[in-house]
């Protein structure tokens, strides 16, 4: 804002001077002690004109001093030219921004359609720490956009229709009669979420030794995957228990997806596509599966075929992210889809956004972009867990959190009210996300997350009570409260 304003009058006043203004840039101080603001344009010019740097920039200060008073400019040898903005404009300058609901920040005159694919959580398995980053990203990359004006999509791509459905419903069928679902004479099994935490966790680990087990779930999978009615409808009623959990933990983070769809939303899609890959000739058969070579002549690493289908004709991930691209592509023709999953699935995403392209699936002028982050961990450096060594569940990680924002407020006895503690422990959560490099791995340190000085949510919020307070004694009472 100042910087800018700064830039064109300085310009103006090389141009009033015949000097050329291209090399003019005004930038932040690198001595903050001696001014906000410099420029070092003389040096270049000093060529250019045949005069020292010194005679140059003391021309040009002589110049803005004439024109503008916001601001004064001195000469520092050999060449700088400092400046200094008065207390009133920046005075000025706070006032407006405080009036603009925007702050100064212009919407994008280049609006984009972008879809939002963050969340990603499974359909029957609690969250867990390993959720936490792509909602807490996937958000603020949401409103951030937003906020400039793009139309933004925020969807949930709830995993809902792969290999884990089978699972659950093999476990299911061990614990409840289900024959409800499937013209018996049963009664509607009253099956709650803490079924659903148990059987899952006890189902992948038998599948993984009991070969009947495993082949039953697969069977399942690939029942459920064509519609059979009654394992559709009891995958269903799994959804609706599951999700109703789900929304509850992103609600806690103030998480809100516009879309709750799933792989399940692109099922029609997915045979057709596949169908049409092979007619054009992009996929074969290799060990009874079916895949499609995406490797390109410049790649560095080897880059394997992407698996389209597995021998026993169940979709996979691959299909349905693919599959999932056409049915944004028809229904809400975006410009950009942005991905923000775990750095793991780096590969993935390099198959997907390369069979994508090579197939036509997007335009060529569509945006497909991954954006990576790395793990929560511990402080052992390895992905958080609970005391016990257990996967940490986000609502246990959400509690925890808002424990101890809860302690240092009731210790600084400020606690305004009972939700308090929360929306601290959120603050100090989504901050301390936030702050790190998005690809790299943190630590999560509960105690730092929620001290009250530093670089923290808590801090922010402190502050944020701060200057409203200051206001309001001043007398901007309206924005005190809001
Ligand atoms: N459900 C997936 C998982 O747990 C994450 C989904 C990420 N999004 C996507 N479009 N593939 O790994």
């Amino acid at each position: 804002m100042l910087i800018n304003k700064l830039n064109l009058d300085l310009k103006a006043a090389a141009e009033a001077l015949g000097y050329p203004t291209e090399k003019i840039t005004v930038t932040y101080s690198d001595r903050p002690d001696l001014c906000q603001y410099q420029c070092n344009a003389a040096f270049a010019l000093a060529k250019e004109l045949r005069n020292a740097p010194i005679k140059i920039a003391q021309a040009l200060a002589d110049e803005f001093a004439q024109r503008y008073q916001y601001a004064t400019a001195t000469v520092a040898a050999p060449g700088f030219l400092n400046f200094t903005v008065t207390d009133e404009e920046f005075s000025a300058l706070l006032r407006e921004l405080l009036n603009d609901p925007r702050c100064g920040v212009e919407k994008t005159k280049n609006p984009k359609k972008i879809v939002i694919d963050y969340g990603g959580p499974n359909i029957a398995k609690p969250l867990h720490v390993g959720h936490l980053r792509s909602a807490v990203i996937g958000e603020a990359l949401k409103r951030l956009s937003v906020f400039l004006g793009h139309d933004v999509i925020g969807d949930v791509h709830l995993g809902d229709w792969g290999t884990q459905m089978g699972l659950v419903i093999a476990g299911l069928e061990e614990r409840f009669d289900l024959s409800y679902y499937f013209g018996g004479s049963g009664a509607k099994p009253q099956i709650t979420l803490g079924d659903l935490n148990e059987v899952y966790p006890m189902a992948s680990a038998r599948s993984k030794e009991d070969e009947v087990f495993r082949a039953k779930a697969q069977d399942i999978t690939f029942r459920l995957q064509k519609h059979e009615e009654g394992y559709y409808t009891l995958w269903q009623d799994i959804c609706a228990i599951s999700i109703a959990d789900i929304k509850k933990d992103y609600a806690a983070l103030n998480v809100e997806f516009d879309l709750w769809n799933g792989e399940s939303t692109c099922d029609q899609y997915v045979d057709p596509m596949i169908d049409s890959f092979v007619q054009r000739g992009f996929a074969y058969e290799s060990d009874g599966a079916l895949v499609m070579d995406v490797a390109e002549e410049s790649d560095e690493k080897p880059m394997p075929p992407i698996i389209l289908r597995k021998s026993n004709g169940a979709q996979i991930y691959a299909s349905t992210d693919l599959a999932t691209i056409k049915e944004r592509m028809e229904t809400i023709h975006p410009d950009e889809i942005w991905y923000v999953v775990d750095a793991r699935q780096g590969l993935h995403f390099e198959q997907v956004f390369r069979c994508a392209r090579k197939t036509e699936l997007v335009d060529p002028n569509t945006v497909l972009i991954h954006v990576p982050f790395g793990t929560v961990n511990g402080t052992d450096g390895k992905p958080f867990k609970t005391r016990e060594g257990g996967t940490m569940k986000l609502k246990d990680l959400i509690a925890l959190i808002s424990d101890a924002a809860g302690k240092q407020l009731s210790e600084g006895a400020l606690m305004q009210d009972g939700d308090a503690p929360r929306k601290v422990g959120c603050a100090a959560l989504k901050y301390g996300d936030l702050v790190c490099n998005r690809t790299k791995n943190y630590i999560f340190d509960i105690d730092k997350f929620v001290q009250f000085d530093g670089k923290t949510g808590s801090y922010l919020l402190y502050s944020l009570v701060r200057i409203r307070s200051l206001l309001a004694k001043a007398g901007a009472p309206d924005l005190a409260g809001g």
